[in-house]
């Protein structure tokens, strides 16, 4: 099989690409001292994940329940979901605990340590619960200094039907960094907001086995993780361009792209129209506020060599627009009518979410392998 003869817009991963990625926190964290628990999230795949794990502890993070139980049917057991947990979710995760899972749920309310008590003590289980930490105002958590820390920590401790593992914090902030002294900052900011909640529920002598960072950005630029046990990172598998312009990556060192074809030119206005619209590409503008706004994606010929200048400027469903960004003429003749292109994702998660399967390649054209997607809920 060949990229030539796909039917587009389909999704490829570039292996090499991956695994250089993989590697390069790998030996950040190493270097850290520190375990990788891998985001399940942005690869939804078990191909990936299995090179993610390699040689870390095992354990990973998801974002669904159906990728929990994707991930658990092929073999691994410590699984943090990652999102706060919602009641009418507790029943499936007991189950799959039931089973011989690990699941370990997240919360920041004491609503939530009672109803997860409640359904742990209904089961015979004893539900792990990680307190989640605000570390920078982004959505969710428990504010440093904020005394509910040591109300949702003691009655996690107290009641049947729950343990408290420890404490996780998420930097989405980071997202918004200017600079990779900014970044480094916010990564010391998440570090120190989760060791500091852990010495507070130790001190009161609570246990907290468990103190959980990251997002890509803080996790590649972090300097020191003192007092942290864990990383948590999922875009950095295949990369995206909100990395590269957070200064994570280089655009060439992002794994994943979309093929699409060349269905139309309009010379006057300067466009080439492809197949693939904000249903092949996502409706991510995730570079909108960068430095370099990316569009809805970075043009690359077929054997995936960026073309720095062309991005999509606009979509629709199914239609891409790509355009200089600088208005030059665009090289009509690499655009053949019926030809194809790739594009690279803003955003690796929602570009991937638009897929059930990624043709795999060596680098080359050639696709080595078809790897599916657990999307969905
Ligand atoms: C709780 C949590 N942890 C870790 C991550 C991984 O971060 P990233 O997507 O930057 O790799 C996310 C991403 O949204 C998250 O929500």
């Amino acid at each position: 099989m060949n990229l030539l003869n796909l039917e587009t817009p389909c999704l490829v991963l570039d292996r090499g690409k991956m695994e250089k990625n993989i590697s390069s926190l790998h030996a950040r964290m190493k270097a850290l001292g520190v375990n990788l628990r891998p985001h399940g999230k942005t690869a939804k795949n078990i191909d990936v994940i299995q090179i993610a794990i390699a040689g870390q502890s095992g354990g990973i993070t998801v974002s669904t329940l159906k990728e929990a139980e994707y991930y658990f049917g092929h073999g691994i057991k410590d699984i943090v979901y990652a999102v706060g947990i919602a009641p009418v979710k507790l029943d499936h995760i007991a189950n799959l605990m039931k089973q011989g899972a690990a699941i370990t749920v997240l919360l920041d309310s004491v609503e939530q340590v009672r109803f997860v008590a409640a359904k742990g003590v209904e089961y015979g289980l004893s539900i792990p619960a990680l307190i989640e930490l605000d570390c920078d105002g982004h959505r969710s958590g428990v504010p440093l200094g904020d005394s509910l820390l040591m109300e949702i920590g003691r009655l996690a401790h107290d009641e049947d039907g729950v343990e408290l593992a420890g404490v996780l914090t998420h930097a989405g902030a980071s997202y918004q960094c200017k600079s990779i002294e900014e970044i480094r900052a916010v990564a010391e900011t998440e570090r120190y907001v989760a060791a500091t909640s852990a010495g507070v529920l130790r001190q009161n002598g609570l246990p907290c086995p468990i103190v959980s960072v990251g997002s890509t950005p803080t996790a590649w630029f972090a300097e020191d993780l003192t007092g942290v046990t864990e990383v948590r990172a999922g875009v950095f598998v295949f990369q995206d361009l909100v990395m590269a312009g957070l200064a994570v990556c280089d655009v060439d060192d992002i794994a994943i792209s979309v093929l699409t074809s060349v269905i139309g030119h309009q010379k006057k206005k300067g466009w080439v129209i492809t197949d693939g619209g904000w249903m092949a590409l996502s409706r991510d503008r995730g570079t909108a506020a960068q430095k370099v706004d990316q569009g809805y994606g970075l043009v690359c010929n077929v054997e995936g060599q960026s073309l720095q200048n062309l991005i999509v400027a606009s979509t629709n469903q199914e239609h891409g627009i790509i355009a200089d960004r600088g208005g030059n003429e665009v090289d009509w003749n690499s655009f053949e009518i019926g030809s194809a292109v790739r594009i690279l994702p803003n955003h690796a998660c929602g570009t991937g979410a638009m897929y059930d399967k990624y043709y795999v390649t060596d680098g080359s054209t050639e696709i080595t392998d078809v790897w599916s997607r657990v999307n969905g809920w």
